[in-house]
């Protein structure tokens, strides 16, 4: 039998992007431990720097001071979010709420998301929003005096949630925001621990207006969602079984590995202390057959990053696997599910899209070929997972794109083939 070995991966992103941001939004001074190091955070604390917050170099123990939720200058640069939809989104409610015009731009692949989404709610609330492009970025914020709303979301979103709320703590009025189902509860926890008045009620949140933050002491557990592509070769693979400690483990965010077991999967899960109000613990998996399953609307939100990956095992797994009521991924770093399915077809397996989801069969033939990115980290490293199995050849076009939210994806992924 092959040792077990255990991996630590890196900082969970949404934790990460939110830590900063409430950091330089609260009166006094935050710790913040452990943070993601990568592309997408880099992003938020540059925009933060760009609105008169000192930020240092982000380090594995930061201490961010801040004058409040109100404290905010307005920046004398465009606000470049280079790759990161969570920085726009979110940052474009901090900036609703600030007397001051903004404008957001970001790369090539930002530039094509829709920003129409957040707009509506910020506009309905008082802010002025012009975007540049139609929908996408450029956009910009005239904020100032907002009022108080009440806002039925059509998509189940942690970043429109999250756009709203924070609009609601900058601008100093009560919002609520109801969605179709839960996305990823992060803000709201951590608006909770930090003092705010916060009310859930199944899928709606309100949050009572605030006027001061107290600061943070965080660490950030690994995530969820980098842990998947290890947990996922463990499964697929006969290397041995591979466990990853302090995860965040809150449950809006693990659906994959639920899934990997209704699927058959060696996959257990060992809840630890919950830290910063969520909880965390090790997930481990080992080599399992697998068989397929379909996975729908309603599942969709807790692994909606993970469904690249789930398209990825199904080509492993016995049977006919469909993803429905996911259409969400089309508005990703990638229209994820042209993406996977066309790179799926490169690489000889069998893949179709649906207007929604897509459809993989799976067998045991060897995958050879070329994937094309398009610059998508998550498309990276589900496509390298498959290509780190025996037998097949996969050559992927943008390795270094994982640094947006995993820098030592391939070191981590080799450490796991090699056993070191
Ligand atoms: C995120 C929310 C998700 C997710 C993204 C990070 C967040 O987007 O896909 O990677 O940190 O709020 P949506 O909630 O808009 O689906």
């Amino acid at each position: 039998m092959t040792t077990p070995i255990e991996i630590r991966v890196p900082g969970d992103k949404s934790l990460s992007h939110r830590a900063l941001i409430f950091a330089a939004l609260a009166t006094g001074r935050s710790r913040i431990r452990d943070i993601l190091l990568s592309a997408d955070v880099q992003s938020t604390a540059g925009v933060l720097r760009a609105l008169g917050v000192a930020v240092p170099v982000l380090g594995d123990d930061i201490t961010i001071t801040a004058r409040g939720v109100r404290a905010m200058l307005a920046p004398s640069i465009d606000l470049d979010c280079g790759n990161s939809g969570t920085t726009t989104r979110l940052m474009a409610g901090v900036a609703a709420g600030c007397d001051f015009r903004t404008r957001f731009i970001g790369d090539a692949s930002l530039s094509k998301r829709p920003m129409r989404r957040v707009a509506r709610p910020l506009v309905a609330m008082g802010a002025r929003v012009d975007l540049e492009a139609g929908d996408g970025l450029p956009m910009v914020i005239h904020g100032g005096a907002l009022q108080s709303i009440a806002w039925t979301s059509e998509t189940a979103s942690a970043q429109i949630k999250s756009a709203i709320l924070l609009a609601g703590v900058v601008g100093g009025v009560e919002v609520e925001v109801t969605e179709p189902s839960r996305s990823r509860d992060h803000t709201e926890r951590m608006l909770g621990a930090l003092g705010a008045r916060v009310h859930v009620d199944g899928t709606r949140v309100r949050v009572e207006a605030v006027n001061a933050l107290e600061p943070l002491d965080v660490r950030v557990p690994a995530d969820p969602s980098s842990a998947a592509f290890l947990i996922a070769l463990a499964v697929l693979s006969q290397f041995g079984p591979i466990t990853v400690p302090n995860v965040c483990l809150n449950p809006t965010r693990i659906g994959f590995f639920g899934v990997l077991r209704a699927m058959g999967a060696n996959v257990a899960i060992d809840e630890g202390q919950a830290q910063g109000g969520e909880p965390t613990g090790s997930i481990r998996g080992s080599s399992s057959e697998l068989s397929a399953l379909s996975i729908e609307e309603s599942q969709v939100p807790s692994m909606i990053d993970e469904l690249p990956l789930l398209a990825c095992v199904a080509t492993r797994a016995h049977g006919t696997t469909e993803i429905r009521g996911a259409a969400e991924l089309r508005v990703k770093e990638s229209d994820r599910i042209a993406t996977v399915v066309s790179n799926l077809r490169a690489i000889g397996a069998t893949a179709s899209e649906l207007p929604d989801g897509l459809v993989v069969t799976g067998s045991s033939a060897t995958l050879r070929g070329r994937v094309i990115t398009h610059g998508d980290h998550r498309i990276a490293m589900a496509f390298g997972v498959l290509g780190a199995l025996p037998g097949n050849e996969i050559e992927i076009d943008d390795p270094a794109c994982v640094a947006v939210s995993y820098p030592n994806f391939w070191s981590d992924l080799a450490r796991a083939r090699n056993r070191k």
